[in-house]
């Protein structure tokens, strides 16, 4: 029996169900039940009958799909696989900035530890966070913890104060103008799609910014038949798989080496032990809850 086969066998001999992130490793996608963008995986966590919950992504992935579902035993196949950009807000200098700021509401990236959640009024991800922040009555907005995420929100609310925290992802802060500019010159029918954690400069050159989904749902009704994307190079395989016919030329050092800790045998060796499990104090959880709860009542921007 190859790795494959033993990780369904075991799946459902628990009763488990796999979740995987786009920028999973294709091994990880394919063995999955369910691929998705943040905010779909979310959802999904939401509705499964499923009494364990293994997630293939990163820890705050996790949390928030176990912060839904505290009933449920939310496995991460590796605890180590955390997103660097989640821990650039600390809970210190958060309150320091409600203090400045005591009327604005603090709208928190999903890409935050549930220590942030607590403190936040609601939360987003790259596929609402403007329909997110658009719906906020208040004129000023602390925006946590992703800068050019909040830039790229800033541009569809030109009226609003967005106090940005100085957070970003260097997966994505790292793809350049130069980068795009050169697959341009190799691939010139090809459209640009970069994610909104990509620099300013960058959303500016591209023909659209999406979440992974997003990219997903364009790619689908979009008569062009190739594509740059400007997001984890491995989201091309999910591009592909769902669009055999079309082309998709990555950003080759685009890579979250957190995202790639999640190897097919660490799956297994979770699906045997169910182990990693989200731990998390119920105080925590039940702040957490609100600002991820509220988020779910406001639909996708892409
Ligand atoms: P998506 O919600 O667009 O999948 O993005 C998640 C993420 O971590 C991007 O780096
Ligand atoms: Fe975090 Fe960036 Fe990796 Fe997404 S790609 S999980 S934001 S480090």
């Amino acid at each position: 029996m190859d790795i494959i086969e033993e990780i369904t066998l075991l799946k459902h001999e628990r009763n488990a169900i796999i979740l995987a992130h786009n920028y999973q490793s294709p091994i990880i996608q394919d063995v999955a039940d369910y691929r998705g963008d943040s905010l779909e995986l979310a959802k999904l966590a939401t509705k499964t009958d499923a009494e364990y919950i293994v997630f293939c992504g990163v820890d705050f992935m996790a949390e928030s799909a176990k912060i839904l579902n505290p009933t449920k035993t939310v496995i991460l196949p590796d605890k180590t696989a955390q997103c660097p950009m989640a821990a650039m807000v600390e809970p210190t200098m958060l309150q320091l900035l409600k203090e400045k700021h005591p009327h604005a509401p603090v709208v928190c990236y999903i890409n935050t530890t549930a220590e942030i959640k607590a403190l936040s009024d609601i939360c987003c991800t790259s596929a609402n966070g403007v329909n997110v922040v658009k719906q906020q009555k208040e004129d000023t907005i602390i925006f946590i913890p992703d800068q050019n995420l909040g830039h790229y929100i800033q541009r569809f609310v030109p009226d609003k104060k967005m106090v940005l925290w100085p957070g970003y992802c260097a997966t994505h802060h790292n793809i350049t103008v130069d980068h795009i500019k050169e697959l341009k010159r190799q691939h010139p029918q090809a459209e640009v799609l970069v994610h909104p954690e990509c620099r300013p400069e960058v959303i500016d050159i591209a023909d659209y910014a999406y979440s992974t989904n997003g990219m997903l749902h364009y790619v689908k009704k979009s008569s062009n038949t190739e594509f740059i994307i400007g997001t984890e190079k491995e989201h091309c395989y999910r591009l592909k798989k769902d669009n055999p016919t079309k082309l998709f030329y990555p950003v080759q050092s685009a890579i979250c080496k957190n995202m790639k800790k999640i190897t097919a045998e660490k799956l297994l060796k979770s699906l045997k032990t169910l182990e990693p499990q989200i731990q998390l104090s119920e105080t925590i959880m039940h702040k957490a809850r609100k600002p991820l709860e509220r988020m779910m009542q406001i639909g996708r921007g892409d």
